[in-house]
């Protein structure tokens, strides 16, 4: 749907104003509306690195969600503020994983004999306390761009891997790209007592999965790939690996946000594609690649946007910007020294893999 005009007149004013102060990025999830201020759009992987490489910038405004905001804050300079334009604008999975839940796990896992052995891989869609979990123990950060390579060097430092928090990215990792089987992973609970899990189990598994899922990614479903498949004949589906794990099975591509993009940009003119990821890119895709003759549909009907992703609509970045052109510093997401430092050794080891 257009934006209003007055609206998008007083972000592009506001941000003249503000000139190289603020740099503006945008996760690929995001409004149109916002996405036109953007001074850069990317996965998570792409936007970590991004806020980095900005040290001019006095203010970062992040258009996505708390747990990038936060890595954004670990990975920039002191003197560089991070504002989330709507702080309501969370993540489900990233809080599925609290630091009590992690300390409680790591005591079973210490209990069961095997802590010695297990690197934490955490996705980047976590809490500023969890990458810090991970960098405390050893381990790194990944997203869903470079998992493979996060998993070989986890395995070149230990014998297990506890994966945080999204069960879907770890199994579909492990099983898909490193030859794993579904028997090599468990599946951690921490809502019940020992995560559910027998310590011999522990002892025997591989990957330990943290029980978490996107609320997004996790409901396309294996009826879903079989309709369109049905509906669309040579239809190709292109699936994120936050995606359940029969769900990425039965699909042709496997791929996150920046993977996809790029596979549409390659695609021939006259290709059919279903792409399993969140609403606001998939609609963006189809329209900027109708006129290539490139077919672009959703792969499930019934699945919708990311809602907190879509807190951050025009009005609050209009908000966000003119606060800041005013001089009034507002939402600033602020990690703490201890946390940051602890956190930025797992991010840093995420940004060193090969
Ligand atoms: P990527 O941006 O790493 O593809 O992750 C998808 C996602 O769910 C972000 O919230
Ligand atoms: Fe979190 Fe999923 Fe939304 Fe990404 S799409 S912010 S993982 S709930």
């Amino acid at each position: 749907s257009p934006s209003d005009p007055d609206l998008v007149e007083r972000a592009r004013r506001a941000k003249e104003k503000l000139g190289d102060k603020v740099f503006v990025l945008g996760h690929h999830y995001q409004r149109d509306e916002v996405i036109q201020f953007a001074d850069v759009t990317g996965d998570s992987f792409k936007l970590a690195r991004d806020a980095a490489a900005r040290p001019e910038a006095e203010y970062i405004v992040f258009c996505g969600v708390h747990f990038m905001a936060e890595s954004a804050d670990i990975l920039t300079s002191d003197a560089q503020k991070v504002v989330l334009p709507d702080l309501a604008a969370g993540c489900s999975m990233a809080d599925m994983a609290t630091a009590e839940q992690v300390a409680e796990c790591w005591d079973v896992l210490t209990e069961a004999g095997i802590a010695e052995q297990v690197v934490p891989v955490s996705y980047m869609n976590s809490s500023a306390d969890i990458k810090a979990f991970t960098g405390k123990h050893g381990g790194t950060i990944c997203t869903s761009s470079n998992a493979k390579r996060a998993l070989d060097w986890a395995f070149e430092q230990g014998e297990k891997v506890l994966f945080l928090p999204d069960q879907h990215l770890g199994r579909n990792t492990a099983v898909r790209d490193m030859g794993m089987s579904l028997d090599d992973c468990v599946v951690y609970n921490p809502h019940k007592p020992n995560g559910g899990l027998t310590a011999d189990e522990l002892r025997a598994a591989k990957m330990i999965l943290w029980r978490g899922h996107c609320s997004v990614h996790g409901r396309f479903s294996l009826d879903s790939v079989n309709d369109v498949r049905e509906r669309i004949p040579g239809v190709n589906v292109l699936v994120h690996p936050e995606c359940k794990h029969e769900v990425v099975a039965a699909a042709d591509y496997v791929g996150s946000t920046e993977y996809i993009i790029k596979a549409l940009e390659a695609a021939p003119a006259g290709s059919k594609w279903a792409i399993g990821t969140e609403l606001n890119l998939v609609r963006r895709l189809a329209n900027r690649f109708a006129p290539e003759g490139k077919e672009i549909v959703f792969l499930d009907k019934t699945v919708c946007f990311c809602s907190t992703m879509n807190r951050i609509d025009l009005p609050h970045l209009v908000w966000a910007l003119e606060s800041l052109a005013e001089g009034n510093l507002v939402n600033r997401i602020e990690v703490d020294k201890e946390t940051e430092a602890f956190a930025k050794l797992a991010l840093e080891r995420m940004l060193a893999l090969p």
